[in-house]
C-alpha cells in the first residue's frame, strides 16, 4: 500500500428536500460510502460531504400547500434523511442543506466573480406565465392537448400517447396544472453563463491530467458531442416566486436551484472547516489545490457535474474535480421502480423488514465502475446474501468459534498450521484493493468469495468435528479452528468497506481493536476471543415479501401526500354538462382478451378488447404501470363510442379508463367481480 497518505474530498449528489431516500437513491450513496471507508481504511485523509438539495419550485410549492414554511418542511425532510443515512452506515464528515449561509456566501462569491470575468449575460425571453398563480411556469407545470394526436391531459415537452416531441406553446388548449388558468406569454429579464468562454479550458479539463480522463468512455464522448456542437448560454436566474437565493444585484431574481446546488458541496465542506481545524479550505478548493475531488452522480445529472459545474469553478477561480463517476440506474426484478408492483422502496420501508447490510452487500456485487443500469432481483438477492454471508462466510466463523469456546477457553493456538495458505490470504490483499479502488466492487466481492470457498474448504478437509472425538487431538483440533478464525479474520476486514456492523460485531467476538488495512501482516495467536454470537442471520423470504406488500399499501398514503402536498394531482373540475351530455357516452364492461407491447412506444400497450361478441384494438399509454400478461383475463371499463383515431402507431377504437397523474401512478377502472363483457356502464 502507498506509504504518503493522499488527501481526497469526496461527494454524492445532494438529495432533493421533497421526498424520501429510495432504494434507488441508495446505489449511490451506498457505493460512496463503501469507497470512502476503503480509502480511510487505507490510511488515506479522505473525506466525505453531502447535503439536502433545498431549493426550487416544487419545494416552494409543497410547502406550501401543506400550510407550513419551507424551512419547516427542510427540518422535517433533513432529520428523514440523516435517520435514514445513518441507519444504512453511511457516514458522512459532514452533511448540510444547500438553504445555508455558507451555501448564499459561496454562490453570491461564484456568481459575482462569474460576472465580474464577464461572463454573465442579460437577456429578455418569452415564457408562460400563469396569471392567476402570478407566477412563471416551468415546462412541466404545463398540460394540455396534443398538437398531434390530440390526447388530453399531455405535458408541455411531450406526448405519453403518440410521443410527439414539441414546445409549451404548441399544446392546444393549454392550461397551468397549478390553477387551471390559460397560460399567458409573458416577458422577462434573465441571466446567462456564458458557457462557450469555457470552451477551450473544458476541452482541456477532459483531457485529463497525464491522459487519464477526469469522465468515464460514454460520458466523454457526449461531452464531446456537446463540445463540439458549440456551447449554450445557460439561464441561471427564475422570477419570484421562487424558493431560493435573490441575485444580490437583482432584486425580484433567483438563483436558479441548479446553480447554487454543487456549490453545496463547497459550503458543506465548508462547514466541516469551520467545525474542525484539521481541514484547511484552501488546500482543498484553492486553485493550486492538491487534494483529489470526486463527485459521485447518477448518468442523469452529468451534463451539469460535467458542464455547468467544471465552468462555473474554472470562472470563479476555485480547482475543477479530479474525476466525477457516474453509476447507472436501479431497476428491481428487470423493471423500472414502481409503486403498483410494490418495488418503489423507500430507505425507511426496506428498514423495517430488512438488514441495511444485505442490500449493501447486494449492491457491492452489482456495482462496477460503468454506467450501466443494476438490477435488484429480489430471489437472488436473498440467496446471494444467504448463501455467500450466511452459508460461506459466517459458517466458518461459528463452526471453528464453537470448539476454540468451549473445548479452549476462547484461547487460539500458539502457531499458524498453515502459514502458507494464511500468507495466500494477504497476497490477496493488493489485487482486492486495486479492485476497490477502480470502483469494481462487483469483482472485488468475487475475489473474497473465493477466499470463502477456500477455507470452508481447508475446514472441511481437516474436520475439527471428526478430530474432536479422537483423544489425542486437541492441540490438532485448536490449531485448525484457530487457522479459520485468522482466515476469516483477514476476509472481514477486505469486506469491512461494505459490511462496517458486521466488520464491528466480529472485532468484538475477536477481541481485537478496530481493523484497517495496516493490521494484516501478523496473524492472532495466543489470543483470546469472546464468546459467539451470531453475526447475521439469514433473510426470510417472508421479509422481502412484507417489505413488497408495504411498499404497495403506502401507494395511496403516498398519492394522498401527493394530493395534500402539492395541487399536482389536484385537477381543476372541468366545465359542468347536462345529463344529455353524459348520456352520450357509451361506457361498456370490456376483457381484456390480449395485451402487448408497441414497437417503437415506451408507453403503449395495445390491447384486444372483448366487448361481448365484439372486439376491439385500443391504443392506451399505460405501459409504464402495467406489465401486459398481468391485464390479460381482467374486465376494466371502456368508451364504446368514441371515434376511432389514427395514431402513428395504428388506430384506436375506443379507450380505456383510468385514474392518477400518469406515469406508474395509474390505475385501470375495473368493475366488482359478476360484471360481464358488453355490459353498459350508466
Ligand atoms: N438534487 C439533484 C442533485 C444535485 S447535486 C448538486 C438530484 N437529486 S435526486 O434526489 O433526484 O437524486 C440524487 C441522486 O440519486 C442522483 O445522483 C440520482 O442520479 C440518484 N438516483 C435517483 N434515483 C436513482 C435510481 N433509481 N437509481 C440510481 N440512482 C438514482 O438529482
Ligand atoms: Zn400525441
Amino acid at each position: 500500500m502507498s506509504a504518503t497518505p493522499r488527501t481526497i474530498l469526496v461527494t454524492s449528489a445532494l438529495p432533493y428536500a421533497n421526498g424520501p431516500i429510495h432504494i434507488g437513491h441508495l446505489v449511490e450513496y451506498l457505493q460512496t460510502d463503501i469507497w470512502v471507508r476503503f480509502q480511510k481504511l487505507r490510511g488515506h485523509n479522505c473525506c466525505f460531504v453531502c447535503a439536502d438539495d433545498a431549493h426550487g419550485t416544487p419545494i416552494m410549492l409543497r410547502a406550501d400547500a401543506e400550510g407550513i414554511s419551507p424551512e419547516t418542511l427542510l427540518d422535517r425532510v433533513w432529520q428523514e434523511h440523516r435517520a435514514d443515512f445513518d441507519d444504512f452506515h453511511i457516514e458522512f464528515d459532514n452533511y448540510h442543506t444547500t438553504h445555508s449561509e455558507e451555501n448564499r456566501e459561496y454562490a453570491n462569491l461564484i456568481y459575482e466573480r462569474l460576472r465580474d470575468g464577464g461572463h454573465i449575460a442579460r437577456r429578455t425571453i418569452s415564457q408562460a406565465y400563469d396569471p392567476e398563480r402570478e407566477m412563471f411556469l416551468p415546462d412541466r407545470f404545463i398540460r394540455g392537448n396534443c398538437p398531434r394526436c390530440g390526447a388530453a391531459d399531455q405535458y408541455g415537452d411531450s406526448c405519453e400517447a403518440c410521443g410527439a416531441t414539441y414546445d409549451p406553446t404548441d399544446l392546444k388548449n393549454p392550461r397551468s396544472v397549478l390553477s387551471g388558468a390559460t397560460p399567458v406569454e409573458r416577458e422577462s429579464e434573465h441571466y446567462f453563463v456564458k458557457l462557450a468562454d469555457f470552451g477551450t479550458e473544458l476541452e482541456a479539463w477532459l483531457a485529463g491530467k497525464d491522459g487519464v480522463s477526469p469522465v468515464q468512455p460514454e460520458i466523454a464522448n457526449k461531452l464531446q458531442d456537446w463540445l463540439s456542437t458549440g456551447l449554450r448560454d445557460w439561464d441561471i436566474s427564475r422570477d419570484a416566486p421562487y424558493f431560493g437565493f435573490e441575485i444580490p444585484d437583482a432584486p425580484g431574481k433567483y438563483f436558479y436551484v441548479w446553480l447554487d446546488a454543487p456549490i453545496g458541496y463547497i459550503a458543506s465542506f465548508k462547514q466541516l472547516c469551520e467545525r474542525d481545524e484539521n481541514f484547511g479550505f484552501d488546500a482543498y478548493w484553492g486553485p493550486d489545490s492538491k487534494a483529489e475531488l470526486y463527485h459521485f452522480i447518477g448518468k442523469d445529472i452529468a451534463y451539469f457535474h460535467t458542464l455547468f459545474w467544471p465552468a462555473q469553478l474554472m470562472g470563479a477561480g476555485f480547482r475543477a474535480p479530479s474525476a466525477v463517476f457516474c453509476h447507472g440506474f436501479l431497476t428491481v426484478d428487470g423493471q423500472k421502480m414502481s409503486k403498483s408492483r410494490g418495488t418503489f422502496i423507500r430507505a425507511r420501508t426496506y428498514l423495517e423488514h430488512l438488514n441495511p447490510e444485505y442490500l449493501r452487500y447486494y449492491f457491492a456485487c452489482k456495482l462496477g465502475n460503468g454506467i450501466d443500469d443494476l438490477d435488484l432481483n429480489l430471489d437472488d438477492f436473498s440467496q446471494r446474501v444467504n448463501s455467500d454471508l450466511v452459508g460461506k462466510l459466517v459458517n466458518i466463523a461459528s463452526r471453528c468459534a464453537g470448539f476454540i469456546n468451549k473445548r479452549f477457553d476462547g484461547m487460539l493456538s500458539a502457531e499458524l498450521a498453515e502459514p502458507e495458505l494464511y500468507n495466500h490470504f494477504i497476497s490477496r490483499g493488493e489485487p482486492i484493493a486495486a479492485l476497490f479502488e477502480g470502483r469494481e466492487f462487483g469483482k472485488a466481492v468475487r475475489e473474497i468469495m473465493a477466499l470463502a470457498d477456500r477455507a470452508n474448504q481447508y475446514i472441511d478437509e481437516k474436520k475439527p468435528w471428526v478430530l474432536a472425538k479422537a483423544e489425542d487431538q486437541e492441540a490438532e483440533v485448536q490449531a485448525v479452528c484457530s487457522m479459520g478464525l485468522n482466515l476469516f479474520r483477514i476476509m472481514l476486514l477486505y469486506l469491512k468497506p461494505v459490511l462496517p456492523a458486521m466488520a464491528a460485531r466480529a472485532e468484538d467476538f475477536l477481541q481485537v481493536p478496530a481493523m484497517d488495512w495496516s493490521h494484516l501482516e501478523a496473524p492472532l495467536l495466543n489470543h483470546r476471543v469472546a464468546p459467539f454470537k451470531a453475526l447475521l442471520v439469514r433473510v426470510e423470504d417472508a421479509q422481502v415479501e412484507a417489505m413488497v406488500a408495504a411498499s404497495r399499501e403506502e401507494m395511496p398514503a403516498e398519492l394522498a401526500a401527493v394530493t395534500a402536498t402539492g395541487p399536482l394531482v389536484d385537477e381543476p373540475l372541468a366545465e359542468e354538462i347536462s345529463f344529455a351530455d353524459f348520456a352520450k357516452i357509451d361506457l361498456r364492461v370490456a376483457r381484456i382478451a390480449a395485451a402487448e407491447g408497441v414497437e417503437g412506444a415506451d408507453k403503449l400497450l395495445r390491447l384486444s378488447l372483448d366487448l361481448g361478441g365484439e372486439e376491439r384494438t385500443v391504443l392506451a399509454g399505460i405501459k409504464s404501470a402495467y406489465e401486459p400478461a398481468d391485464l390479460v383475463g381482467r374486465h376494466t371499463v371502456m368508451v364504446a363510442n368514441l371515434a376511432p383515431r389514427k395514431m402513428r402507431f395504428g388506430t384506436s377504437e375506443g379507450m380505456v379508463l383510468a385514474a392518477g397523474p400518469g406515469g406508474d401512478e395509474l390505475w385501470l377502472l375495473a368493475p366488482d367481480a359478476g360484471a360481464v363483457p358488453g355490459m353498459r356502464i350508466k
